[in-house]
């Protein structure tokens, strides 16, 4: 059993975190739901390598879909509402191949909240944002202006992890991003620090680079109307591979922490 153990230790060690079967599949066709669940019959079929356009710009998203998932976010009052309802939401092919659904994380009454991608397989083992390697670094940049974890809220645009962490198509981000939304109408935080090019052109609705996006605040608008601050940055799985790349990510945060201070 030990041993058994060590081999998959080994495996992950190396990077092989999924049991893969005899015959090759592809991973970006999405797995089949239920064939009995009503959402899930709606679902839109993900087209791969989608150029970058705004979400609302896509033609071919499911609209049904996305407005199921808006109905259905709107009846959480709570954060344990939401939470329970994305759980038994069907509408998303990569809930079916994903092992947990990886809600938000933190303080509900924080003033910052953290957005990132997507759950990798840290994520999706532990059901919980940003604890592998990313989220060990993104620990010590919030620690490096005074933040703890536990203070912000952390969530992702997809509670769900693409199969071999692909980046998600524009249709899976589409029917997700209502509870994203309704998560930060819940929360009401004063800033949003956005973490990566996907997470902020899937909230902020536009395909510009992550370079052109950092460095600067934009207003987020609810549905509801309150208007937030956010503040979009390099992902920290990029920074682990571009270390060049810190100096801009510090000055960043020296920017959350200086705008934190003024509200
Ligand atoms: N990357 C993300 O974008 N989110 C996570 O939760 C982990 C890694």
């Amino acid at each position: 059993m030990d041993n058994i153990e060590q081999i998959l230790n080994w495996y992950l060690t190396a990077g092989v975190d999924e049991i893969c079967a005899d015959t090759p599949c592809d991973a970006l066709k999405p797995a089949v739901p239920p064939q009995n669940n009503v959402s899930s019959n709606s679902a839109a079929v993900p087209t791969a390598n989608v150029a970058r356009q705004a979400v609302s710009d896509l033609s071919q998203i499911n609209v049904v879909a996305c407005k199921n998932a808006e109905e259905i976010c709107q009846k959480a009052q709570t954060l344990d509402d939401l939470r329970a309802m994305t759980e038994d939401f069907d509408g998303c092919s990569l809930k079916f191949s994903a092992n947990s659904t990886v809600f938000g994380y933190g303080n509900p009454q924080a003033e910052v909240m953290l957005i990132g991608e997507a759950p990798g397989a840290d994520e999706d083992r532990l059901g919980e944002p940003f604890v592998g390697r990313s989220g060990h670094l993104l620990d010590k940049m919030l620690a490096a202006i005074e933040l703890k974890r536990e203070d912000c809220y952390i969530t992702n645009i997809l509670p769900w992890r693409p199969p071999g962490n692909r980046t998600p198509t524009s249709e899976e981000v589409a029917v997700c991003l209502p509870f994203l939304k309704r998560q930060i109408e819940l929360i009401k935080p004063k800033i949003i620090f956005i973490l990566g090019r996907s997470a902020a052109n899937a909230l902020l609705d536009n395909a510009d680079s992550i370079s052109s996006l950092r460095g600067h605040f934009i207003d987020y608008t609810s549905a509801q109307g309150t208007v937030i601050p956010t503040l979009s940055s390099f992902h920290p799985a990029y920074l682990l591979r571009t270390a060049s790349q810190k100096s801009k990510s510090w000055a960043d945060l020296l920017r959350l922490k200086h705008k934190l201070s003024e509200l």
